[in-house]
């Protein structure tokens, strides 16, 4: 029998600290808000929590401009707090997977306050300094956040590089000084218990050595090809070497943020695992994130994604996170919208893949409206109102009907969903056929059957007319999943005879018995369906 690890067969949660529980009524979620919910989390039955950046931070970009790794950011806490939110996790057996911004730090950073102090110190090359051209910046390359990505720096004359705000100066990876100081760090955390690391746009990490222009093209919103400044193939021999640190641990494991503009790069992101055991443990796949609801989309994403896969690497799926709308709110739907969420949730816990769900997403939370006083995120300032930015998935958390509900007592950083009377824990946690029960349900089952947790898959109906089927097996056991993306009524037959039970379903009783696979599936139907016997 295979080993499989935790971070195969486990449920991964992340939170967004800031929106997750305010524990002392400043507005701002905090570690002890975390260390508070922790029970949920285990009624839920998660493996292991990502938390987003929760380091020193002026704040820019909200945590993903780290000013000290070293350090918490007061506004969640102290360094106490986190070793205590470390022991109470590990008490109720989560783990505790940390955001590693290592592209960039902010520019209050002590290494690039150093660096820009002169044009010799030795901290320079920790960062990409380049001279102008003529007057202008180096090369045409772009910031992610909008305008050039160099920035002069007066004292000096020279341009830093900024893939992002001109407060998140680049790292330049090809420094192995600055490598080392980062594997130290990330062996500070290790040894604290953290179990491992999601690692911030890694694919952006190493840039042209020759500083070439990237290529235009005609597209209208991203008329540029990121040819030289992202995704080298040089970062993966910097990789090799990082997981070497990671491997010096017993247990742990890394999932990396490749980046990438619709329609997704499955080939790319699965590169980033090497040979599946020497550079990341998992990487994300933004493909279905950027696909409209349809059965034959989702079918087509994720065989993709698994025949780009090494043979010996493992895949994650993941349906939102904090840079992208709220799931629900992408699948639309109207009137709709939890039922198509309900077949989503189906579909995430039972397909091949470790699964991540963003906080809230097992309430379907919604995308909130806000207007453009209430926008802070630096992206939103910009581009309001063709775009209005990320705040409107980091939302605070919807626990109970109460006030800002019961996030704080005092008025939350981002305003709380007007929603939250009919979406939120208190009340789903009490109704057994809300969609919070239909994500525990799922992920308890997750736990019982090694077939659903780590089985291998194979399409059994791949989404044609609207609806998915697929089975799941380990050993003795074999699970059937049948998804019904439409709203109209399915009928389905698979060639397959047995005894057979329904696990869970959004429309069947559970222990519903059937000796086919011939089913006439309700409009949104998931049903979960395993092998009992031979007939
Ligand atoms: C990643 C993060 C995003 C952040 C950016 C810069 O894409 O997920 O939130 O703004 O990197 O760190
Ligand atoms: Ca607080």
């Amino acid at each position: 029998m295979k080993d499989y690890k935790w971070w195969q067969s486990g449920v991964i949660y992340q939170i967004y600290p800031r929106s997750f529980f305010d524990s002392n009524n400043d507005g701002i979620g905090d570690i002890n808000g975390i260390i508070q919910k922790l029970d949920y989390l285990q009624w839920l039955g998660i493996e292991a929590i990502w938390l987003s950046p929760i380091n020193k931070s002026p704040m820019y970009d909200f945590g993903y401009d780290i000013s000290d790794y070293y350090d918490i950011d007061p506004s969640y806490g102290t360094m106490e707090d986190f070793d205590r939110l470390i022991e109470e996790a590990h008490k109720r057996n989560i783990k505790i997977i940390m955001d590693l911004v290592v592209n960039h730090t902010s520019h209050l950073h002590k290494w690039f306050i150093k660096s820009r102090s002169s044009p010799d110190n030795d901290k320079r090359n920790w960062y990409i300094w380049r001279k102008g051209k003529n007057g202008a910046p180096p090369n045409n390359w772009k910031s992610a956040f909008g305008g050039s990505a160099w920035e002069l720096d007066i004292e000096t004359g020279e341009y830093y590089l900024h893939s992002f705000l001109k407060e998140q100066p680049d790292l330049n990876w090809r420094n192995s000084d600055m490598r080392n100081a980062i594997y130290k760090m990330m062996r500070f955390w290790l040894d604290k218990g953290v179990a491992g690391f999601r690692l911030d746009v890694v694919n952006w990490f190493v840039k042209d050595e020759k500083f070439r222009d990237n290529p235009w093209t005609i597209r209208p919103l991203n008329p540029e090809r990121h040819k030289y400044d992202r995704n080298r193939p040089e970062v993966h021999q910097y990789l090799k070497e990082l997981r070497k640190v990671i491997d010096e641990y017993d247990n742990r494991m890394t999932v990396g943020e490749v980046f990438t503009l619709p329609p997704g790069d499955p080939e790319l992101s699965a590169s980033f695992l090497g040979n599946g055991h020497d550079e990341l443990h998992m990487a994300f796949d933004f493909s279905i994130m950027y696909r409209l609801w349809s059965a034959r989309q989702f079918y087509t994403c994720i065989k993709k994604w698994y025949k780009a896969l090494p043979p010996e690497g493992w895949p994650c799926n993941v349906l939102s996170n904090h840079d992208q709308p709220r799931s629900r709110t992408r699948f639309l739907g109207g009137s709709d919208s939890e039922k198509r969420a309900r077949v989503a949730a189906v579909f995430l816990l039972t397909i091949k893949g470790t699964p991540f769900i963003y906080y809230g997403e097992e309430l379907g939370m919604t995308n909130t409206r806000l207007r453009r006083s209430e926008i802070v995120d630096p992206l939103g300032k910009r581009y309001w109102p063709v775009y209005s930015g990320r705040d409107c998935s980091r939302t605070p958390m919807l626990w109970n009907s109460k006030e800002n509900a019961g996030f704080s007592e005092t008025r939350p950083w981002l305003p709380v969903d007007s929603n939250y009377k009919k979406i939120n824990v208190k009340s789903q946690m009490k109704d057994r056929y809300s969609i919070l029960n239909l994500y525990r349900n799922l992920i308890h089952l997750r736990k019982k059957h090694k077939a659903l947790a780590v089985g291998e898959i194979s399409a059994a109906i791949k989404g044609f007319n609207g609806s998915l089927a697929y089975f799941r097996f380990y050993e003795d056991e074999k699970f059937f999943i049948a998804l019904n993306f439409s709203k109209k009524e399915k009928k389905i037959h698979i060639n397959e005879r047995g005894q057979w039970r329904v696990m869970l379903s959004t429309h069947r009783s559970n222990r519903e018995h059937l000796t086919n696979l011939s089913l006439t599936l309700a409009p949104y139907e998931a049903t979960v369906i395993m092998k009992i016997g031979e007939l």
